[in-house]
């Protein structure tokens, strides 16, 4: 009784042993990396914004637009249209500022998915703030459009 005992024990160190010489020889494996290549690799991986510097628009997309656009950008399906590749976000940015001044509302169609939400006006904001948020949107979710300027933005509120 006891030998067999010892032996089942004996076995599992066994079985121990092999295992932990196997991890041993697959972190041998892994390269180092410089600090430079690791810090190169983030810069590149990670959208401009969270690249070091927090894009100012970020706090007015969070603010007002989160709620129902959602940190991510993807929206609710059904509800609220996502804002990443193939969204409006990446028209003409004149068109941008208007759904900024007037809001949205009534059908329409992103993504192939249709909508008929309502999107309040955000007049309120300054041009700064809404050349930010939508210059922040613009870099963010997958997208990659030029910025939008805030003379643009006064251009556009007073219909010129
Ligand atoms: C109360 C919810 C709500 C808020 C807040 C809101 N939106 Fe929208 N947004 C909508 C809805 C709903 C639509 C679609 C309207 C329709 O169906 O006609 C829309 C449409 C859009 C569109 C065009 C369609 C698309 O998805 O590309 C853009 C761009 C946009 N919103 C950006 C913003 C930005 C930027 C903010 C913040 C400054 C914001 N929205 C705040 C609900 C909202």
């Amino acid at each position: 009784m006891i030998r067999m005992y010892s032996q089942i024990i004996f076995s599992i160190l066994l079985l121990g042993l092999v295992i932990s010489c196997q991890n041993n020889t697959e972190k041998k494996k892994v390269e180092p990396v410089s600090t430079e290549q690791l810090a190169k690799e983030i810069t590149e991986n990670m959208p401009a914004q969270t690249a070091g510097k927090v894009h100012p628009g970020k706090a007015v997309y969070t603010k007002y637009c989160l709620t129902c656009h959602q940190a991510d950008g993807s929206g609710v399906p059904g509800m609220h249209p996502p804002l990443g590749p193939g969204s409006w976000t990446g028209k003409d940015p004149k068109e941008l500022v208007a759904i900024m001044m007037k809001g949205l509302s009534g059908t329409i169609e992103v993504n192939g998915e249709v909508y008929k939400g309502f999107m309040p006006s955000h007049a309120q904001l300054t041009d700064e703030e809404i050349a930010d948020v939508l210059t922040y949107i613009r870099i963010s979710f997958g997208n990659s459009f030029d910025p939008v300027d805030a003379a643009l933005v006064k251009k556009v509120r007073s219909g010129k």
